[in-house]
């Protein structure tokens, strides 16, 4: 099973949803760290009551000193003999000298179908543009915010009477759904990277999911 950290800032619902696939013995990645940038993240206390290890790297301790703070994060994951890394709500922008570090071994949900709505208030633009479906991304993380090659997609339609919350309510149990998938997926070491495009062998019909 490959050594995997959680990288978050607050709520920690998809790390949930990640240990949770996590407590199956068959499941290729364990859950070997969870690494927020805040102390007052919710997923900690969360994550330690089931075991896990915590580690808080408080990005205020590193005032305009990216790379200070990212050297720290780094010496944390080797501490931890990490593998893989899977951003989950994490809302730090990384640079290229943790993102090339971890290059093929890092990924990140968003909430977007990805190209569109990169960046903040993903659900609110949705409604603004009128479209009629809207989802989350789970992608390999490149120097690009929100780039990278795509792992899975999960869509979601747009209702009329939707608000940004429940329109973010109803992406949010898709990315519960996919973001433990494409952690299967990349831990199995399934996907493969050809240029922007991530092939995964052909065997997931589910990898665009309209619920
Ligand atoms: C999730 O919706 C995730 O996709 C989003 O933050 C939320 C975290 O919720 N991530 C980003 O916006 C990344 N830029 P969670 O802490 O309950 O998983």
């Amino acid at each position: 099973r490959k050594r995997t950290a959680i990288l978050i800032s607050g709520r920690g619902s998809n790390m949930t949803a990640l240990i949770a696939a996590a407590m199956n013995p068959d499941y290729p990645a364990e859950i070997a760290l969870v690494l927020s940038n805040r102390p007052d993240a919710k997923g900690l206390e969360k994550a330690a009551e089931v075991g896990i290890a915590t580690a808080v790297i408080d990005h205020r301790e590193y005032p305009g000193d990216r790379q200070a703070f990212e050297k720290a994060i780094d010496t944390v994951l080797k501490e931890h003999k990490i593998e893989l890394v899977a951003l989950a709500g994490f809302m730090r922008i990384l640079t290229p000298l943790l993102v090339n570090a971890w290059s093929g071994r890092m990924i990140n949900i968003h909430p977007a179908l990805l190209p569109c709505f990169r960046g903040l208030a993903t659900h609110e633009r949705a409604l603004e543009e009128g479209v009629k479906l809207h989802g989350a991304t789970v992608h390999y993380v490149s120097a690009e915010m929100d780039d990278g090659p795509i792992i899975i997609q999960g869509a979601v339609p747009v209702l009329d009477s939707d608000t940004p919350e429940t329109l973010a309510a109803r992406v949010l149990e898709v990315e519960h759904k996919i973001y433990p998938k494409a952690l299967e997926l990349v831990a199995r070491g399934k996907t493969k990277v050809t240029g922007a495009r991530v092939l995964s062998g052909g065997d997931e019909p589910d990898s665009a999911e309209l619920i």
